[in-house]
């Protein structure tokens, strides 16, 4: 490469650099600004009832959302838009990076002459070296391919949930969510995917617009290195670390009981009934909490932590936000039991055994 190539190189990694920190700042701080209202309002204080009350008006939906307050309102059946988005943008991130590490981040040995025998068939191009310089130690590879582990998690939470959304939730016709609600919903499952490959996504973003570009100057003689190799893409997954494998444990366990408690909250109601009649669900989770499916949400992102190894702060923050989003609705939706059911079992509780 001559100087002016690598000066463009270390221009080019100097602003992505920048873009990276920028946007992994961004993510931290929108955790943080979501979590600390639902901190300080359930702070055990009178002052602070009246932010209580506002923020709870906020997070309202469903049967604790009392079906006068329409205003600034959409169908709590919107929650079928978070599950397109979060299946679009999670493909998309899965399969960008997925290609990425296969192209640039190899874990084996014989991998990485397949890196330079790639460069090679490339020319050397510039573009695949700059790539390539990026992740070159052991460690740096490992976090590509655990990027691509959590968003298989992902995908498989959010093709299920987008499967119950239409064949297992029976949304009756008045339950409505507020906008700002609906709002935080689209954030989620934005920034959630993003939050769980921010080490790599920017990269992988620029190395796909390259490929690209580059395709369109090459053509057909990329097309004959890029032959699918479906064991190449499959087999660095499999020498992740047990890390990875207890985290996929925790989620699958977690997944397995949002399932159940989903399928029970769904068959409440006949299919296609769409009236807002509430019953005491029983079964599985339901016996010892009011929220299982909550506390289940809980556990996959607790797994989703464990499987990243616990080092990443924006991925903390994430499940912080799913913990304090989901303990402030589970609380509110505890009481309404209490208070619409005379019968409702007073050995549940909230969403945590034995703690809330
Ligand atoms: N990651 C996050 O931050 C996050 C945030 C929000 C939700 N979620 C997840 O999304 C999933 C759904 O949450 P959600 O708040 O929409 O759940 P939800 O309010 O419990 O409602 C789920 C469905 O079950 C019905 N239902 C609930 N309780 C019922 C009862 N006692 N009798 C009859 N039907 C009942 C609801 O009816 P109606 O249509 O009449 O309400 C609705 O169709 C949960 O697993 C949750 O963990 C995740």
């Amino acid at each position: 490469m001559n100087s002016v190539g690598i000066l463009m190189e270390a221009i080019s990694s100097q602003s992505l650099d920048t873009i990276k920190t920028g946007l992994i700042w961004l993510l931290r701080a929108a955790w943080i600004a979501g979590i600390l209202p639902v901190l300080i309002a359930s702070l055990p204080s009178p002052r602070l009832n009246p932010f209580h009350s506002l923020l709870l008006g906020f997070a309202k939906r469903g049967k604790i959302m009392p079906s006068s307050s329409n205003r600034f309102t959409v169908p709590q059946s919107f929650f079928l838009h978070f599950y397109v988005l979060g299946v679009v943008w999670t493909t998309a991130l899965l399969m960008g990076i997925w290609y990425f590490a296969y192209k640039v981040a190899p874990l084996s040995s014989e991998s990485l002459s397949y890196v330079a025998a790639a460069t090679h068939l490339t020319g050397g191009s510039h573009v695949f070296s700059l790539h390539k310089s990026r992740f070159t130690s052991a460690e740096d590879r490992f976090n590509v391919w655990k990027s691509v582990f959590l968003l298989l998690l992902m995908e498989i939470h959010v093709l299920r949930r987008l499967y119950e959304t239409f064949h297992v939730f029976n949304y009756s016709s008045s339950a409505r969510m507020h906008i700002f609600g609906y709002l935080t919903g689209v954030y989620f499952y934005t920034a959630a995917p993003l939050s769980l490959c921010t080490f790599c996504a920017l990269e992988a973003f620029n190395f796909a617009a390259d490929q690209v570009a580059e395709f369109k100057v090459e053509g057909q003689e990329m097309l004959s290195i890029t032959d699918f190799d479906l064991w190449g893409y499959v087999k660095p997954i499999t020498r992740l670390g047990w890390c990875q494998w207890a985290g996929a444990a925790i989620f699958s366990w977690g997944w397995f009981h949002q399932f159940c408690c989903h399928a029970i909250l769904g068959s409440l109601r006949e299919r296609g009934d769409r009236t807002a009649e509430y019953v005491i669900p029983r079964g599985d989770w339901f016996e010892i909490v009011s929220s299982p499916h909550y506390l289940a949400e809980i556990i996959i992102y607790a797994g989703l932590l464990v499987a990243s190894g616990g080092t990443d702060l924006t991925t903390w923050l994430l499940l912080g936000f799913v913990v304090a989003n989901l303990a402030f609705a589970a609380a509110e939706t505890h009481r309404w039991y209490l208070k619409k059911f005379e019968d409702y079992p007073h050995n549940r509780w909230a969403i945590l055994p034995f703690v809330y």
